[in-house]
Order: C-alpha cells, then structure tokens, then sequence
C-alpha cells in the first residue's frame, strides 16, 4: 500500500509541537502541520477558558495551573483580559463600567477581549501548547465569540474552568486580599474601593449564565464549587485536561508553609563526591540538631515531616517528634555510572558525558542514572501531596530541592538546575495571593559548598547569572 502522508507527534523541549511527515517520492520529509488537522491529535493547542464572577479565585487558578503546566514541560502561558483593559484605559472610574445595559462600555470591552484573544493565538500558532484565557466569560454569547476564533476558525481544544462559589465570607475575603490593591483602585481609599468591587460583581450578575450541564452538555468542562468542595466534570478530550482536574481536585487556600532544606553535610560531601549513600559528618549531625530546634521554634501547627529514603535525610530528621514519612521520590538525582565521583574525576573518564551536561543540564541523562527532567516527572506525585497538606518540612537533596522550588518559584528549566540551594539552609515557602513568599534561614552550622556553577561559555546571551540563579529573599 502506498503511503502519501503520515503525521507524527512529536516530543519537543518538554513541550509538544506538531510535525507532519510527508512522503515526497523516496523519502520523508518533516514540516510543521496547520492548525486545522489539530482535533484529532492528543498533544493539540488547548484554550483554557476561565469563567465566573469577579473575586471567584480565577486568576489565582489561571496563575497556578500555569506554573504547574510550565513545571511538568506543557508550554503554558496566562492571558488576561483585564490587564488589557487596563494599559489601554489607564483611569477606571467606576463600576458602571461593567454593566451590561452600558453599550458603549460593552463595545470597548469586546475590544480588549479580542485583543487578547488575537494574542493567545499567536501564541498558541507559535511556542505555546496551552494558553489560559483569564477573563470573567459569563455569559453564552461571550463563551460561544472565544469558541468561534478559538474552535471553529482554528481548531484548538477549548476546555472551561469555571469558578463558582457562594460562600459570601470567602468572596469578601478574596476582595479585601486582592481586587481593593488592584491598580483599577489606586486612586480610591479601601472602603471605597470595596463598595466599588461589590457593585461590580453585582453588574456581572445581572447577566450572568453558568455552565450547565445541559446547554453545555458537549463542551469540555470543570466546574469547582465553594474553592474545592465539590467539582463536576463533563466531557475529558484529552490527558491534559484531565491533568488540569486532578491539579485543580488536589490545591486548597488555607494558610499554611512548606519549609524546604537539604539533609546535613555528609560524608561524600566532605570528600567532594556526589550522590552515595553515606551518613552525616559532624558538622552535619550538628545541622540536624540545629534544624530540631529552629523548627520548635517556629512553632508551627501540626508539622509534618518527610525525607527521602537515603541515610542522609533520615539521620538529619533524627531529632523530631513530628510524623516521619519516608519518600523513594525524593531521593536524590540517580546519577548513574557517575555516582559516588568527583566533578574532576568525572571530567577526566567520561570527558564527553561532563561536556555535555554543561551545555545543557536540564536535559542531560546521566548513563544508567536520570536527568533532572527525569526528576521533576519522579516528583509531580511529591508536588501533588504537598499541595494537599498543610506544614510540611521535606528534607531533601540538592537536585530534588532544585526541582522543587522551581516550581513553588515559577523557574524555568535553563534556571532550575542551577538554583543555589545552600547546605545548612532552610527556606520557609508561605503562599500569598498570586505567588510565594520565600524566607532563607542559615543555621550557621559550617559546611561544604556543593554548588557546581553554570559555565561561562554555555551562553553568551547571558546578562546577569547572579540574578537568575540566587533565590529572592521575597517572591
Ligand atoms: C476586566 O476588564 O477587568 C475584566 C473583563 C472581563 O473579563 O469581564
């Protein structure tokens, strides 16, 4: 049988791109695919549509689910209505602005969310995989425009979030947090600022269409309700989008800090030699002493504590009372035929293997050992309890640490592998409204540098490696 085409789908920088393979009299040749043959691959541009009322957590959600996709290699990248709005109109006045019955404003705002849209999907026609379209969408008409450009005209996947909650402590909790900072409110007190908020929500009320179940029977959906308490869900397409509803089924809002830090200084580490499985030295045994007592003084709430399986994190938890759960995941990088080694050693018997881990770190699998992409896959499961939990201490290992806190960080994966993470550190991770506040505690208990900087030559684009390596105080 003759093969005219044949389409592939290929795995590319962590992300997905689409290629065709064409058959072109005896040979192949490879070029990327239009849009339009999207729908029936799995790895397909996807629209993410928030919906709901203002202060329903969206952009929070928008934020998150971002940076998760961005962790796991799924190009993702928020687009926000509002922002538009905001750097063409630079003064808002007031609520009326959104009333449904004001024509002249219905007109601007359509404006902006076409803007917006436009955007997206150049975007999404480009480097991206999944583009989270942040806007209220509350009504059939609004969904069904996006639907239009996104669907029809370009064949993406659509896939809606919807926000709903009327729990009215929670909204007024999300107003007070967020909305009343907005740079809408600049020019208002607070008070003001909140009346002004409550009476926007009140204008999208008037109008307001929630997903149901039987108008909106053939799209793809999740509904969250009351942040979490309940989800329905209609219609999967695809993993992504079920990857997006057991994120979303697993995140909470309450309170809470996830401290992160290294086991203490072991032995290997003293004789310079990564990986092993070796015990504490003697400054690191005073480390984990150090880090019983810095945690009693943080009196923190129901701790939890977890290390990985390796003797060094086991022994550095030694002084706790808490619950200790033990994680083959957050063991540290297999570094295969290198393990137990020296970076000189290394250099010198697998010269190609160190050259190439240089020029791209992230990536790099060592031979019988993993990548720090490999990592990150081995520890979503880790990422996807610490968001269920509320304190927890994990201590780790450097590359595992990395990881970690390039996803909490939003760090990219050129960054990650070269985060510092100090022995004998503890960086303390609270949640605020759309980010992290980061908190870095050296317990001034001596030890070993382990930190291997980004060589010089690997990119002469580079401005300032500092600046992108060292974690920020605040975040
Ligand atoms: C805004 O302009 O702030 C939001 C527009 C919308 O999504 O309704």
């Amino acid at each position: 049988m003759l093969i005219h085409s044949l389409e592939q789908t290929t795995l590319c920088r962590g992300g997905f791109r689409r290629t065709a393979l064409h058959f072109k009299g005896s040979h192949f040749t490879s070029m990327p695919i239009g849009p339009a043959s999207c729908p029936q691959l799995a790895n397909c541009p996807t629209v993410i549509v928030m919906v709901g009322l203002p202060a329903r957590g969206k952009t929070y959600m928008s934020k998150k689910l971002t940076r998760y996709l961005n962790w796991i290699g799924v190009k993702c990248r928020v687009f926000n209505v509002g922002e538009y709005r905001r750097s063409a109109v630079k003064e808002y006045k007031k609520f009326d602005f959104f009333d449904p019955e004001n024509k002249e404003a219905m007109k601007i705002r359509k404006v902006f969310c076409e803007q917006a849209m436009e955007d997206m999907i150049g975007w999404l026609e480009g480097e991206g995989d999944v583009a989270v379209f942040d806007a209220t969408n509350t009504t059939r008409e609004r969904r069904q425009l996006v639907l239009d450009y996104c669907q029809q005209e370009k064949n993406f996947k659509v896939f809606f979030i919807e926000s709903m909650c009327d729990d009215p402590e929670v909204v007024a909790e999300n107003v007070k947090e967020v909305k009343v900072n907005s740079p809408d409110y600049r020019n208002m007190n607070k008070d003001e600022a909140m009346r002004d908020f409550l009476e926007r929500i009140r204008m999208y009320q008037k109008s307001y269409e929630p997903l149901d179940t039987q108008h909106d029977k053939e799209k793809s959906f999740i509904q969250v309700h009351n942040v979490g308490q309940r989800f329905l869900v209609n219609q999967i397409q695809d993993h992504v989008q079920s990857k997006i509803c057991y994120y979303l089924m697993n995140i909470h809002v309450l309170p809470r800090s996830i401290y992160l830090t290294r086991h203490g200084e072991s032995e290997l580490n003293i004789k310079g030699r990564i990986g092993g499985d070796s015990s504490l030295s003697f400054h690191g045994r005073q480390f984990a002493n150090a880090l019983a007592k810095f945690m009693e003084e943080q009196d923190v709430n129901n701790l939890k504590v977890w290390t990985s399986q390796l003797k060094r994190t086991i022994e550095t938890a030694g002084g706790f009372h808490a619950p200790i759960e033990q994680w083959k995941a957050l063991n540290e990088i297999d570094a295969g035929v290198c393990e137990e080694m020296t970076y000189e050693e290394i250099q010198e018997k697998y010269p190609e293997e160190f050259a190439m881990r240089d020029q791209d770190k992230y990536h790099y699998r060592y031979p019988r050992g993993e990548s720090y992409q490999d990592l990150v896959a081995r520890l979503e499961p880790v990422i996807m309890e610490l968001e269920r939990q509320t304190n927890v201490l994990v201590i780790c290992h450097q590359a595992v640490m990395r990881c970690l806190l390039a996803y909490f960080l939003d760090k990219n994966s050129d960054d990650l592998p070269y985060l510092k993470v100090p022995l004998h550190t503890v960086m303390k991770l609270t949640p605020m409204a759309y980010g992290c506040k980061v908190e870095s505690f050296y317990l001034n208990i001596e030890a070993v540098n382990t930190h291997r900087e980004r060589p010089k030559n690997t990119d002469p684009l580079r401005k300032s490696e500092d600046a992108l390596e060292t974690v920020p105080d605040h975040y």
